[in-house]
């Protein structure tokens, strides 16, 4: 049975948003890998990227992503690169539902100039253009996912209940599925905090 919840794609396709939304409508924990990786490092992604390079940052992805699968009930938000490293895939499909998300690159390039400056590899795009051919580079590392919508143009609710159908749609078939496990979960957890 998968317990986690693991959102992907492009750089704001909406994961971190998404994520909160979701968590709080499944009562689950909500996780946003980079911000882990940033209090763990002490520093921004950014500054990772630039003190370290690439490499570290994509290292500490996989340390965070193996951490984070050994729980349950969390609803993950990972960075747009996090599938690049194909242990993080086998890491993440081990137990997780794997969701996603996809905008326009018109609306990703709107979305992404609202936070300039804190996307070390935008640092050279400089138009719609720049963000297709990204685009297109990342699109056969998005191929992994269990569950793909589209985020351009719709309310936060719809796309909550676009997701939350398509996860009953994936649950293992016959069986059980993935909120009775997660209602398990919290079972589990409240009864510990509980002790
Ligand atoms: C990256 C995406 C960023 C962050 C880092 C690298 C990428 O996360 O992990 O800057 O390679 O696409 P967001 O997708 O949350 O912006």
């Amino acid at each position: 049975m998968r317990k986690n919840i693991v959102l992907i794609g492009f750089m704001g396709t909406g994961k971190s948003s998404i994520g909160v939304r979701l968590a709080s409508k499944l009562n689950a924990e909500f996780i946003d890998m980079d911000r882990e990786i940033e209090t763990l490092n002490g520093m921004s992604v950014s500054e990772i990227f630039r003190r370290y390079g690439e490499r570290r940052f994509r290292s500490e992805e996989t340390l965070m992503a193996r951490k984070l699968s050994a729980r349950e009930g969390l609803i993950i938000a990972t960075g747009g690169g996090a599938v690049l490293n194909p242990e993080n895939i086998a890491i993440f499909r081990q137990n997780s539902i794997i969701i996603l998300l996809e905008a326009s690159a018109e609306d990703i390039w709107t979305r992404v100039n609202r936070k300039k400056g804190t996307r070390p590899l935008l640092k050279g795009a400089s138009n719609v253009a720049d963000i297709e051919k990204l685009l297109a580079v990342r699109a056969p590392y998005y191929d992994c996912a269990d569950i793909r919508v589209n985020t351009s143009d719709k309310e936060l609710e719809f796309i909550i209940r676009e997701i939350l159908q398509k996860i009953k749609e994936v649950s293992d078939p016959g069986g059980d599925n993935y909120q009775n496990a997660l209602n398990r979960t919290q079972q589990r957890k409240s009864k510990k905090g509980s002790e």
